[in-house]
């Protein structure tokens, strides 16, 4: 029997406590959490809570939990973008084995040093790319590898941000300023970067990117519209962001709901938009309806990161209204502090000849990855909604004309996140951990590093308007 690992989590915010921790609480004959740090309380004792740590294993930062040494086998690491290097560089230096949230850094610098960190040490330094993990692109992977396709000449991959997703994440939330965190191509398709070079399995050779932030900003503002969208905006009927359409009234969520096409689903949303005075009631007879009347999953959880004790575990409509008139997630979407691109385009080149082009842009109707792989013996089409879990991949040989099936689900809602990657890509590092063996890439500092450094060229690509050469590219990183 395998032994079950000891972990430790730095940060119990989205990630940390939905993922990671959830898989713990899931499986817990193959983890177990011993000790947090986290500096806001709730999410710490809830943590705590949880996993049944004890107070004296409570810590508020990353510094505290590394003064008691090594612990446990596994430091899971996920804390925002920016504060990745130190803790996973001590982690690492301290002997754990490490599982950190992608991206590695927000810096080139920084996802550098902890490449060199990870090549220089006998642990395992595992990154999220999650995508790597999922029935759907290990699917596409092994299609590719067992020559289905013959040679690939050209994959175009699109990653379709929804409308309401790129308004939450991007517009205002966490990664909507380049200077605060991360360049949006780094960010948001750091996953995608790495799918291209996983499935092409080549270096990238050149790239050239264009993109810009065309609608999120001041001058398409409308006429009268105020800093929060609850201070009375004129246009509130019409607007998608309108902030208590998606936080109070969660369109978004009954669009998702929507989007399976299964009927029970479907009849619940239809019971959340247009019949909510009934379901407040129902909600009253049996609590299970809850859920569904008082939302607090995503988008709205992190409207209530940090609250106060009096708000911190109330969902009401009123609540939520009040911490829209302050929150960041209230303000009108074209008077957000925002600078990241809201599209852009990726052209690549890689060393074996092959072409890609990857179409970043946040104005999708439904979350998800469309891509096109066309090779010398066929053309494989992908389609990957990650919100409403629909999938389907189709390969037609261009000989017989026929058309195959690889994959396909209607609807999986009750899998992990991102496909079900979430929870393989931890199964596979626990068992690389166990046995000690290197996983598909997971754990090769350079080959991780491969997809950042795609990002961080096309971003300047995009800036100087150059087509950039990755081996001079790479050899930059020689000065860190
Ligand atoms: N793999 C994926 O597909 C994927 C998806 C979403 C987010 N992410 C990445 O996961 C990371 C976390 O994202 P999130 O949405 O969970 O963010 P979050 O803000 O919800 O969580 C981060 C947590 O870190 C805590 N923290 C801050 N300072 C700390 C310190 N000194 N010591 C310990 N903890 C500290 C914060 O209080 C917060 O609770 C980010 O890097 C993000 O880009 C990855």
């Amino acid at each position: 029997m395998k032994k079950t690992l000891e972990a430790i989590l730095i940060g119990a915010g989205n990630r940390g406590m939905t993922v990671y921790g959830k898989f713990a609480l899931n499986c817990p004959e193959k983890l177990n959490f011993i000790a947090v740090a986290e500096p806001i309380s709730q999410r710490r004792e809830k943590f705590a809570k949880l996993h049944s740590i004890p107070e004296e294993r409570c810590f508020k930062s990353w510094e505290d939990i590394f003064l008691e040494g090594k612990i446990a086998d596994i430091a899971f690491i996920s804390t925002q973008d920016q504060l990745h290097v130190e803790p996973t560089i001590k982690a690492l230096n301290l002997g754990y084995n490490v599982l950190l949230e992608k991206p590695m850094a927000h810096t080139l610098e920084g996802c550098v040093k902890i490449a060199q960190a990870a090549k220089n040490s006998e642990n395992i330094l595992g990154i999220s790319h999650v995508l790597r993990y999922t029935n759907f692109f290990s699917t596409i992977y092994k299609a590719i590898k067992d020559g289905i396709l013959g040679d690939v000449i050209n994959i175009t991959h699109r990653e379709n941000v929804s409308y309401y997703h790129m308004a939450h994440s991007y517009v205002r939330g966490n990664w909507n300023n380049v200077a605060e965190s991360s360049p949006m191509i780094l960010a948001k398709c750091c996953h995608d970067l790495d799918l291209l070079y996983y499935m092409i399995g080549s270096k990238p050779k050149k790239i050239s990117s264009f993109g810009s932030l065309k609608h999120f900003k001041e001058e398409n503002a409308p006429n009268g519209a105020p800093e929060y969208c609850v201070e009375g905006c004129p246009i509130q009927e019409e607007c998608v962001y309108y902030a208590p359409s998606i936080y109070i009234d969660i369109n978004p969520i009954i669009q998702i709901m929507k989007n399976t096409g299964k009927r029970g689903l479907k009849f619940l949303a239809n019971l959340r938009k247009n019949h909510i005075s009934f379901l407040t009631l129902l909600s009253k007879i049996i609590p299970t309806f809850n859920r569904l009347r008082y939302w607090k999953e995503w988008p709205v959880e992190p409207l209530y990161s940090g609250r106060p004790e009096e708000t911190s575990e109330d969902y009401s409509d009123n609540v939520k209204r009040r911490i829209l008139t302050t929150s960041r997630y209230g303000k009108c979407v074209y008077k957000s502090n925002n600078d990241v691109v809201d599209h852009q385009l990726v052209m690549i080149e890689f060393e074996n000849g092959t072409t890609a082009n990857l179409t970043m842009h946040g104005f999708s109707e439904r979350e998800g990855r469309t891509l096109r792989i066309d090779g010398t013996k066929a053309t494989l089409r992908g389609e990957f909604y990650v919100h409403d879990g629909c999938e389907k991949i189709s390969v037609i040989n261009h000989l017989t004309g026929e058309k195959k099936i690889l994959h396909s689900h209607e609807m999986q809602m009750d899998r992990s996140g991102h496909g079900g990657g979430d929870f393989q890509l931890i199964d596979a590092f626990i068992n690389s951990v166990i046995e000690r063996k290197k996983d598909r890439g997971l754990i090769n500092a350079l080959e991780i590093l491969e997809s950042h450094l795609m990002a961080f060229a096309a971003e300047e690509s995009r800036l100087s308007n150059k087509v950039i050469d990755m081996d001079s590219f790479r050899n930059k990183t020689h000065r860190f």
